[in-house]
């Protein structure tokens, strides 16, 4: 079994997203085996986002990343990475497809509602840095 790590956004989570969202992953079929709801503080949020420090958005991003709470949660099943990326969806709403979580409830591009992780190795990354 494989493990992702998922992340509902502060968007997310202040437009009452986690009860669409948790049962989009529930019945998929995935069991989410951690959650919690948090704050991250900067620290966390540019260890987070580590690989993006270059890019222009890089700032933006960690302003919006700590600008509430967001929903940490620790996902698995079988093909969970892949599948959960494609759940999710583009993160550029004007390319999302309906039907995708980001097709469905996002318009903006910083402000797309969820975040998964996109390898193993990313998964195994953040799990460790969001549940110490
Ligand atoms: S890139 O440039 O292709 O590496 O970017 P990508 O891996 O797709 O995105 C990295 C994360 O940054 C978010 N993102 C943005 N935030 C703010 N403004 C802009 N323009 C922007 N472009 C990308 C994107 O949603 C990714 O966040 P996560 O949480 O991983 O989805």
């Amino acid at each position: 079994m494989e493990k992702t790590f998922i992340m509902i956004k502060p968007d997310g989570v202040r437009r009452g997203l986690m009860g669409e969202i948790i049962g989009r992953i529930e019945r998929k079929g995935f069991r989410i085996t951690k959650a919690i709801l948090m704050k991250p503080n900067k620290e966390l949020a540019e260890d987070h986002y580590i690989e993006h420090k270059e890019k222009p958005f890089f700032n933006e991003l960690i302003e919006y990343i700590q600008a509430g709470e967001v929903m940490a949660m620790e996902v698995v099943g079988e093909n969970v990475i892949e599948i959960m990326r494609l759940m999710i969806g583009h993160r550029d709403p004007k390319v999302a497809s309906p039907g995708t979580i980001r097709g469905d409830f996002a318009h903006s591009l910083t402000e797309n509602i969820i975040h998964g992780s996109d390898s193993p190795e990313s998964a195994e990354r953040e799990l460790s840095l969001w549940f110490r």
